[in-house]
């Protein structure tokens, strides 16, 4: 990434367009082949995932939607892209979304990332979920007695599943929760994890701006700056305090003593964490892992008000099941009308819908018949293959149905193919076991005492 333009890029864009040169007849609109700037100022103003969508209802699978950026949305290049033993590594835009040490999420190379997700994998386990399973539903009986207090007016839910889903990050990884149910006020961290998507976003898109940004001097500029410092020093500051407190060798059940424990143990042989890498890290997964778990819970809550038909069927599969205030995951985690409301849900509100961006290897490949250079950023995004019509007729309509009467006919192995919400292969999310979880447990509890 240039830290500043010259005359000529700062026309055409960031990105030399050298494939656009060596494959101009790519489908896609002409200012997307001359200026890098087309995506990034949709991206801007909130719309490129929507956008990129139209495109490829206007021009077909394959889209280029910059000099050197294509969109694709063939089944078949999931595997080639995302899959096992992909030779595509993360593009580079992943590097400017981290400050060093860099973790898990934005590691672009294959061996190191393989190495510290093997790391990882032991706070992610079924086991190590089990044990953490009664921390979690503490705070979901929290979240069920503010609902409750409530008495029926209006309640912002948005609000309350993101400080439900950050007192369970907070409880699991650092060893204290946010206390963000408890309090009437929601904490400051919400406010810095917000401020530092758009940090982060001028940062990357607009260099100069950004370093513009940095030299004025309003207090409301310097706040935003000063998020992701912030958000480091507070991890930093509670790690120091779970060490003081529990030792390195706790018998804890949080997920944060899992991972120092592998750590002491020199995890499977392989290269082990520093501190500061471990608390980098925790910041880190506790920011992957929040506001996608409460967007999911919250678009949920929404298409069930809108759908009391459902949330009927529900109540009713849950009360054959369980008369627990707060259910265990074992027993609910298999109920098909709870599964296929999850499924519907992730579906058509992904919390993670933007294209997951990727770099073509060297040589470059033939993809759909096009061939993209070595360097071209790819990607597919779940937000358009989960839209896909064959495979999800209707697919604007939030209809659960769509999955408990699924076979094994055609349309749903495209159908399986086409459904990733939680991306596939080396690079798919650590935490869905988690959020599952989280997700399931969250749902029948207020659904059954609502
Ligand atoms: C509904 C909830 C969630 C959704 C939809 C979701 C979705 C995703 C997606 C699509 C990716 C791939 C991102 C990419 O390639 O750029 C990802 C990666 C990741 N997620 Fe999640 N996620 C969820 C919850 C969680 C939770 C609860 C955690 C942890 C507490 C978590 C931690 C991570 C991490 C660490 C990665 C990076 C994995 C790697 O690169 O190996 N996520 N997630």
């Amino acid at each position: 990434m240039e830290s500043s333009l010259s005359p000529t890029t700062a026309v055409l864009g960031y990105s030399a367009p050298a494939p656009f040169f060596a494959s101009p007849s790519n489908p896609g609109p002409f200012l997307a082949k001359v200026s890098s700037y087309y995506i990034i100022l949709i991206d801007a103003a909130g719309n490129r995932t929507r956008t990129i969508h139209s495109l490829h209802k206007r021009y077909g699978p394959v889209v280029r939607i910059g000099p050197n950026e294509v969109s694709f949305t063939s089944p078949s290049l999931i595997k080639e892209i995302y899959g096992q033993g992909t030779p595509y590594m993360k593009a580079p835009w992943y590097a400017s979304m981290s400050y060093p040490p860099v973790g898990i999420f934005s590691l672009r190379d294959p061996k190191e990332h393989a190495a510290r997700r093997r790391l990882l994998s032991h706070a992610f386990s079924q086991g190590a979920l089990q044990g953490a399973e009664p921390m979690i539903a503490a705070l979901v009986l929290k979240l069920l007695n503010r609902v409750r207090k409530a008495d029926g007016r209006p309640i912002d839910m948005l609000q309350m599943f993101r400080r439900l889903s950050l007192d369970v990050a907070g409880q699991l990884f650092l060893g204290q929760s946010f206390q963000a149910l408890d309090n009437e006020e929601p904490p400051k961290f919400s406010e810095w994890v917000d401020s530092m998507f758009i940090s982060l976003g001028v940062n990357y898109a607009f260099p100069p701006v950004f370093q513009v940004m940095r030299l004025l001097p309003l207090p409301q500029v310097g706040e935003v700056l000063a998020a992701p410092a912030k958000i480091a020093a507070y991890g930093e500051k509670a790690y120091w305090e779970y060490i003081e407190e529990h030792g390195r060798k706790s018998a804890r059940r949080d997920l944060l003593t899992k991972i120092i424990g592998a750590n002491a143990e020199g995890g499977d042989g392989q290269a082990v964490l520093t501190d500061q890498e471990t608390y980098t890290e925790v910041g880190n997964i506790i920011f992957a892992g929040t506001d996608t778990t409460s967007t999911t819970l919250t678009y949920l809550f929404w298409e069930l008000a809108k759908h009391p038909e459902w949330q009927e069927r529900l109540r009713q599969e849950l009360k054959s099941r369980t008369s627990d205030e707060v259910p265990k995951y074992t027993t609910i985690a298999d109920l098909p009308v709870l599964d296929a409301i999850m499924n519907e849900s992730l579906r058509l509100h992904p919390a993670a819908p933007a294209s997951l961006v990727r770099s073509t290897p060297p040589g470059g490949r033939m993809l759909d018949g096009h061939f993209m250079p070595e360097g071209t950023v790819v990607s597919i995004q779940c937000y358009t293959t989960q839209r896909d019509p064959e495979a999800f007729p209707d697919p604007e309509r939030w209809d659960p149905n769509r999955w408990l009467r699924r076979s094994e006919k055609a349309d749903a192995k495209r159908a399986k193919e086409l459904f990733m919400p939680f991306s596939k292969g080396p690079r798919a999310c650590i935490g869905i076991n988690m959020a599952m979880m989280e997700l399931k447990v969250t749902t029948a509890t207020v659904v059954l005492h609502t």
